[in-house]
C-alpha cells in the first residue's frame, strides 16, 4: 500500500481546505446555533464537482476516486460536520447506488442532476421501528398496473427536508423478510410525500434530520432500483460505502479538536507557562494525534480497496467504528484541554464535542459495525 498520495489527490484536498476555509468556517458556528441549513455553500460545493465525486464524468460527476472523497470530506467535515454529513449522503448513499444499480435512464435522469449538485438527495431506510434491524422494513411497496404504490413513514433521514430525490426502501411482502424488500427512485415534488417533522439535536444542527410520510405515493414502475428481491442488498452496500463518508466526517471532527488543542496549549499560560510545556497536556496531544492518525489509516485502507474493486464491508466497518469512536474521545479530551473554556460556545471545540457523538450511532452504531465486523471474522 502506497502511503503518499498522488499529486491529484493532493490538489483535492488542498482545494477542499481552501474552500473549507473561506466559505464554511466564519459561519459554522451560527448555522449551528441557528440550525441554518447551508443552502448556498451546499450550492457552491455542487459547482466544485464535490457533490458528486466518484460519479463518472459523462453522469455529471468529477470522476475522482475513494480516496479524493475522503480527503475532501475530512477538510469539510473539520470547518462544518453538518456540510460534512449532507456532502456525504448525496455522494455515498445516493449518486453511489444510482450509479451502481440504476439503468442508463434513471443515470440520466436522475444521477447527473445530483452528481452536479443541481439537485440534492436523501436515503431513506431508516424507521421508527427499523433502525439497526434494517430488514424490518414496515414500508410498504404494492404494484397496480404499470406503478410503484408506496405507504409508510421514515425518520432520522438526514437531508429529508431539503431533498429532491429519495432513494427509498419498502417491502414488498413481508413473509420473504429482506428478500421481499425493493429499492425505489422517489421525487420530492410526488403527491402523497409529506416532511412530517425535523429533530431538534445534540450536534450536527446544521443538516436537517426530518422525519417522513409516504402516503399512497405513486411513481413509475421504471423507478424501481435494482433488481426483484435485491432491496436489501442495495441498502447493505450502500452503507458499506457510506460508512467511509462517516469515517472521513469523524476524522475531519478529530483534526479540528486536535488541531485547536495543540493551538491553544501553546498560547494559554497557566504558573507562568503555556500549558504544552506540562507533560500532563503533552500526552494527551500524543494520545489524541496517535488515535487520529490510527483512524486516518483504517478509513484510507478502506477507500483503497474500494477504488480496488475488491469487496470492503469489514474494513469499512472498521474504519467507521475507530474513527467515530476516536473522533469522540478526541473531542472530549480537547475540552479538558481547554478547560473551562472548552465548555463554553465562545470556542469551537464545544461544537467538535457536540458534532462527534453523532458519528457512532447513524449509518450503523458501533455496536452495528461489530455485528458486521464479527460476522466476517466469525464465519
Ligand atoms: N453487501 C451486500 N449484501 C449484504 C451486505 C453487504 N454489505 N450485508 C449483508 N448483505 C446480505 C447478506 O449476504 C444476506 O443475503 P442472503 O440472504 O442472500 O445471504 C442479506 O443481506 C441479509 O444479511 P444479514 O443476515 O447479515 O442481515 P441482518 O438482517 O442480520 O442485518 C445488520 C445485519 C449488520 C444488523 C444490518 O441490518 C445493519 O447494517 N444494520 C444497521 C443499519 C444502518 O446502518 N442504518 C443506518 C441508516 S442510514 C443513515 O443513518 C443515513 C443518514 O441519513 C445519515
Amino acid at each position: 500500500m502506497d502511503f503518499q498520495l498522488t499529486e491529484q489527490q493532493r490538489m483535492i484536498r488542498d482545494a477542499a481546505r481552501d474552500f473549507a476555509q473561506k466559505e464554511l468556517a466564519p459561519h459554522a458556528a451560527e448555522w449551528d446555533r441557528n440550525e441554518t441549513f447551508p443552502a448556498e455553500a451546499v450550492k457552491k460545493l455542487g459547482e466544485l464537482g464535490f457533490m458528486g465525486m466518484n460519479v463518472p464524468e459523462q453522469y455529471g460527476g468529477a470522476g475522482l476516486d475513494m480516496v479524493c472523497y475522503v480527503l475532501a470530506m475530512e477538510e469539510i467535515s473539520a470547518a462544518c460536520a453538518s456540510t460534512g454529513v449532507i456532502m456525504s449522503v448525496n455522494n455515498s448513499l445516493v449518486c453511489w447506488p444510482l450509479e451502481t444499480y440504476g439503468t442508463e435512464e434513471q443515470k440520466q435522469k436522475f444521477l447527473a442532476p445530483l452528481a452536479r449538485g443541481e439537485k440534492l438527495g436523501a436515503y431513506c431506510l431508516s424507521e421508527p421501528d427499523a433502525g439497526t434491524d434494517a430488514a424490518n422494513q414496515q414500508t410498504r411497496a404494492k404494484r397496480d398496473g404499470d406503478e410503484w404504490v408506496l405507504n409508510g413513514m421514515k425518520n432520522f433521514i438526514t437531508n429529508g427536508a431539503n431533498a429532491d430525490t429519495l432513494i427509498v426502501f419498502a417491502q414488498t411482502d413481508p413473509e420473504l423478510r429482506h428478500k421481499g424488500i425493493l429499492a425505489f427512485i422517489v421525487e420530492t415534488d410526488r403527491e402523497g410525500f409529506e416532511v412530517i417533522g425535523k429533530e431538534k439535536k445534540l450536534g450536527i444542527r446544521a443538516s436537517d434530520t426530518a422525519q417522513l410520510a409516504l402516503d399512497n405515493v405513486r411513481i413509475p414502475a421504471d423507478q424501481q432500483l435494482g433488481p426483484d428481491g435485491a432491496g436489501f442488498k442495495v441498502a447493505m452496500s450502500t452503507l458499506d460505502g457510506g460508512r467511509i463518508g462517516i469515517a472521513s466526517q469523524a476524522l475531519g471532527i478529530a483534526k479540528a479538536a486536535l488541531e485547536s488543542s495543540i493551538e491553544y496549549a501553546k498560547q494559554r499560560e497557566q504558573f507562568g507557562r503555556p500549558i504544552a510545556k506540562f507533560q500532563a497536556i503533552q500526552w494527551k496531544i500524543a494520545d489524541m494525534a496517535t488515535r487520529y492518525e490510527a483512524a486516518r489509516l483504517l478509513t484510507l485502507r478502506a477507500a483503497n480497496l474500494k477504488d480496488q474493486g475488491v469487496r470492503y464491508s469489514e474494513e469499512s466497518a472498521m474504519a467507521k467504528l475507530f474513527a467515530s469512536e476516536a473522533s469522540n474521545w478526541i473531542a472530549n479530551e480537547a475540552v479538558q484541554v481547554f478547560g473551562g473554556n472548552g465548555y463554553s460556545k465562545e470556542f469551537p471545540v464545544e461544537r467538535n464535542f457536540r458534532d462527534a457523538r453523532i458519528t457512532s450511532i447513524y449509518e450503523g452504531t458501533s455496536e452495528a459495525q461489530r455485528m458486521v465486523i464479527s460476522g466476517h471474522r466469525l464465519r
